[in-house]
């Protein structure tokens, strides 16, 4: 009787190392691969850039391949419980690093009835990180920009945004990446803010800097990053105005746009009752939301609508009857505000609003609640964290500092050791030289 081998693989981009192990494993029996969801992968890198669906045609048509099921968890564990395969077979590169844990739970798995791991050595000059490399380099199409966030979406618990106001800003969200002992962590995407775009452009957030204008800094962005944008279009302005802004953005590949209630003169959410602001009725805002869901071209595209009553003092109560309306008008998502310094109302909030039948992914912004951890967004289901602001409220402070320095020093030298070296500047964008 021939042996059952198990592979659990990813399998997005497929190279010759992923068929070098494929071989090996055919060697030993009949291979089931254990295919990972698009879940188990979000879970410690990129959402995959093929559908799970696109990733198990290629695999199942691959030689030596007898079946394929769903690894939902990067723990193999629960595949090999089930299927109590004589081999699992992996290449020898996960002996360190974040997969070694992974690696020691299958040893341990596949000892309850003596199977066995066999490591096929890692084929040089190829691998997916690199090609995940590639891909980034090679860019994307708006199409492909424009749903990956729908798909994270689906397959992450929370994703994370943070704000841009110019390329540069678009180039820190998409390249920077740090370890942590939950894993690797990056941005999700970019959250077109009005606040920061209009500040870097000297201007009050109040609706002052026109769209077109606001549509260069986005242009911008999108020429160097492939990451998803979610643009903020303040109140949509006019609901026949709105339907041009939507369908530009669609055009350009961003993901979704959120619209908040207020009518008349916009002021910054942060200033709160310190200024005048209006609320708009949830009549008109449900009409603008409608007017621009009708207006979009592509399936994927989100129209998220902000509620602002937790701004303006108004209450959950308020809060949550807008957003069943609003939600009923067709909304593709909630964003819920609030310039508390505890995040007790918004999860208030939270609670009411999953418990809505038509319930769809919420965002919260934790500018002033800022002690709140994804942990806690996460288990009060927020789906979608913007961090508006941050970039651009670090960098100002640090580019102030310098200019004090030199005009109290009447040198740089001073302030030196603070900035970034000349060799580096010259190089951060590659191309230069
Ligand atoms: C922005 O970043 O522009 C926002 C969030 O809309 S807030 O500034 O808090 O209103
Ligand atoms: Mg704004």
């Amino acid at each position: 009787m021939s042996k059952h081998v198990y592979v659990g693989m990813s399998a997005d981009l497929v190279h010759p190392g992923h068929l070098n192990i494929l071989k090996r494993a055919a060697e030993l029996g009949d291979v089931t691969v254990g295919l990972l969801t698009d879940k188990a992968i979000a879970s410690y890198k990129r959402v995959p850039f093929m559908t799970f669906e696109q990733r198990k045609v290629v695999v199942e048509n691959i030689k030596g391949v007898v079946q394929v099921v769903p690894q939902e968890t990067l723990d193999y564990a629960p595949n090999l419980q089930q299927l109590k395969p004589d081999y699992v077979v992996h290449g020898d590169d996960w002996r360190e690093g974040v997969q070694a844990k992974t690696r020691q739970r299958v040893i341990d798995t596949l000892a309850e009835w003596g199977g066995e791991l066999v490591e096929v050595p890692y084929t040089k000059g190829i691998s997916s990180t690199q090609l995940h490399a590639a891909m980034k380099d090679i860019g994307t199409t708006p199409e492909v920009r424009l749903k990956s966030l729908r798909r994270m979406l689906a397959a992450k618990p929370l994703v994370r945004f943070l704000d841009i106001h110019n390329a540069l800003s678009g180039l820190i969200i998409e390249n920077t990446r740090v370890m942590t002992d939950a894993g690797p962590q990056e941005f999700d995407g970019m959250w077109g803010s009005s606040l920061t775009d209009s500040t870097a452009k000297g201007k009050p957030d109040i609706e002052a800097v026109d769209v077109s204008s606001r549509m260069v800094t986005l242009n911008e962005v999108l020429e160097v990053t492939t990451k998803p944008i979610i643009y903020d279009a303040d109140t949509g302005g006019k609901p026949e105005h709105f339907v041009f802004t939507v369908k530009t953005l669609e055009r350009l590949g961003v993901s979704a746009v959120i619209i908040e209630d207020k009518t008349g003169l916009k002021k910054n959410s942060l200033f709160g009752t310190e200024v005048d602001q209006t609320q708009d009725s949830i009549e008109n805002f449900c009409a603008k939301i409608q007017a621009g869901k009708g207006a979009q071209a592509t399936r994927d595209f989100m129209i998220i609508a902000r509620i602002e009553s937790l701004i303006l003092g108004k209450g959950v109560d308020d809060a949550v009857k807008r957003a069943e309306a609003f939600l009923d008008a067709g909304a593709d998502g909630i964003m819920i505000h609030s310039r508390e310094k505890e995040p007790t109302e918004v999860f208030e909030f939270c609670a009411r609003y999953n418990k809505l039948e038509n319930r769809k992914p919420l965002v919260a912004v934790p500018s002033s609640y800022n002690k709140v951890t994804e942990r806690e967004l996460i288990d009060n289901g927020v789906n979608i964290v913007i961090y508006a602001n941050q970039l651009l409220r670090s960098a100002y402070p640090a580019m102030m500092k310098t200019a004090q320095s030199i005009l109290q020093h009447g040198r740089s030298a001073e302030v030196d050791a603070d900035m970034m070296p000349i060799k580096e500047i010259l190089e951060l964008i590659p191309g230069g030289k």
